[in-house]
């Protein structure tokens, strides 16, 4: 159980890129990193695309108005002049900014979390990856979710096999939001969403799909799909060639098959992050919704609702615990527990401590590949007519 007590020597000295007032995000960043006082302090950032609402922003959350800085640029370069300058630093931008901040703060020899999807092509992210290695810098991505112990539990049980073989997966991801054009017109973080050039190949299979399939794999790391077919559709139709929802249907090496949608014209679906493994004995099933809730079904017997907190969970379960049982947990205590492991990474990376880095199950870089590659994937597969796709899990030249 997690109680704020500290895990590492003293809190990384922490700044944000993005995340301003008008964000969507940048609160839940704050909440994750700030919640144990003892793993994050904000001391800096260039919080806003509008230098003087950013500098007001900064200053309202507590950092020294000297430290709120216009760009991004500047304030690498200040705060490479102090001896208690920035140590990390966190992308909350839009998708189109995330290659070149990363670049530039790895170079500043920062380390670095950032926003899924992590960047445009797997060559960029291929680039960073050996920039970071080469820095010996630590690069977390924020799939906010995946911080939910109950999807350790799943994972727990999975390799227990308590649900025998996996044979299907279904996966979804909707909300209803964007179920017509007003918000294209009138919301910032919308229009960039439709917006090829700052978000990338995708709309919906980046911003929402790229979550589900990230934790699908912690579930399930055993897993790999060997081919896929991607269908896209954009409903409203000045979004194209962007889509608003999407089919995939999957074949994995082991002979399972998966299916998962995603859409942002869900219309009237106020929360719809599902994920279900059927195995050969048995099925787990979680929703977001009731993320503490786990539902274990066996074929001929009683189904049964795991509840966070309780003894009779996995170790590695209740290791996430933060509140104990009969009070509710929520999407906050995931952000926290995502942030303190990228903490944690990051202290171990300083210390060349490989062992506490290969045990720690958090979405680093690889994960941020990953995600990069499953849109690359699925548009790939979109594109081309909705085909079957092999899974270019590397591109062959890199393999
Ligand atoms: P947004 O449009 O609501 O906010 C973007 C923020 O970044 C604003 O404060 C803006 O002023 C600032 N900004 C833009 N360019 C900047 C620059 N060059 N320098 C400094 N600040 C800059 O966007 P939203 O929805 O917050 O998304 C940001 C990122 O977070 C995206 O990559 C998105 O995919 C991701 N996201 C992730 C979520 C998660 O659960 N992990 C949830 C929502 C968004």
């Amino acid at each position: 159980m997690l109680n704020g007590e500290k895990k590492i020597a003293r809190p990384f000295r922490w700044a944000m890129i993005g995340g301003g007032r008008l964000s969507q995000v940048g609160y839940k960043h704050r909440t994750g990193a700030l919640r144990d006082n003892t793993a994050f302090t904000l001391v800096a950032g260039a919080f806003d695309i509008d230098a003087e609402r950013g500098k007001e922003f900064g200053v309202n959350l507590g950092v020294n108005e000297n430290r709120c800085y216009p760009d991004y640029k500047t304030m690498f370069a200040e705060e490479a002049k102090r001896e208690d300058g920035i140590e990390v630093v966190s992308i909350a931008t839009p998708n189109g900014t995330h290659y070149e901040i990363c670049k530039a703060a790895l170079e500043a020899g920062l380390h670095v979390i950032c926003e899924k999807p992590l960047f445009f092509t797997s060559e960029e992210g291929e680039e960073i990856k050996e920039l970071a290695e080469r820095k010996g810098k630590i690069v977390g991505v924020t799939y906010g979710f995946s911080g939910n112990q109950m999807l350790l539990q799943m994972r727990a049980m999975i390799q227990q096999g308590k649900i025998g073989d996996i044979r299907m997966v279904e996966l979804q991801y909707t909300h209803g939001f964007s179920a017509n054009d007003a918000a294209d017109k009138t919301s910032d973080a919308q229009k960039w969403r439709v917006d090829p050039k700052v978000a990338g190949p995708s709309f919906v299979l980046g911003d929402l799909s790229t979550h589900t399939y990230y934790m699908s794999q912690l579930i399930m790391p055993q897993m790999k799909i060997k081919k896929l077919l991607c269908d896209r559709q954009s409903f409203v139709g000045s979004r194209a060639p962007l889509e608003d929802n999407a089919y995939v249907l999957m074949h994995y090496e082991n002979g399972a098959v998966g299916r998962l949608w995603t859409s942002s014209i869900n219309a009237g679906c106020m929360d719809g992050h599902r994920i279900r493994i059927v195995g050969s004995k048995g099925s787990l099933e979680w929703w977001d919704n009731k993320g503490g809730e786990l539902r274990y079904e066996v074929q001929g017997e009683p189904a049964q609702t795991l509840i966070r907190a309780m003894p009779y969970l996995d170790d590695s379960c209740n290791a996430d615990e933060r509140l104990g049982a009969l009070h509710v947990e929520g999407l906050s205590d995931s952000w926290a527990n995502i942030y303190l492991k990228f903490a944690i990474a990051m202290d171990a990376k300083n210390r060349n401590d490989e062992e506490t880095l290969k045990n720690l199950v958090y979405p680093d870089i690889n994960a941020g590949l990953d995600g990069i590659r499953w849109i690359e994937n699925c548009v790939r597969s979109a594109d081309n007519g909705s085909t079957w796709v092999e899974f270019e899990h590397e591109k062959a030249a890199l393999v």
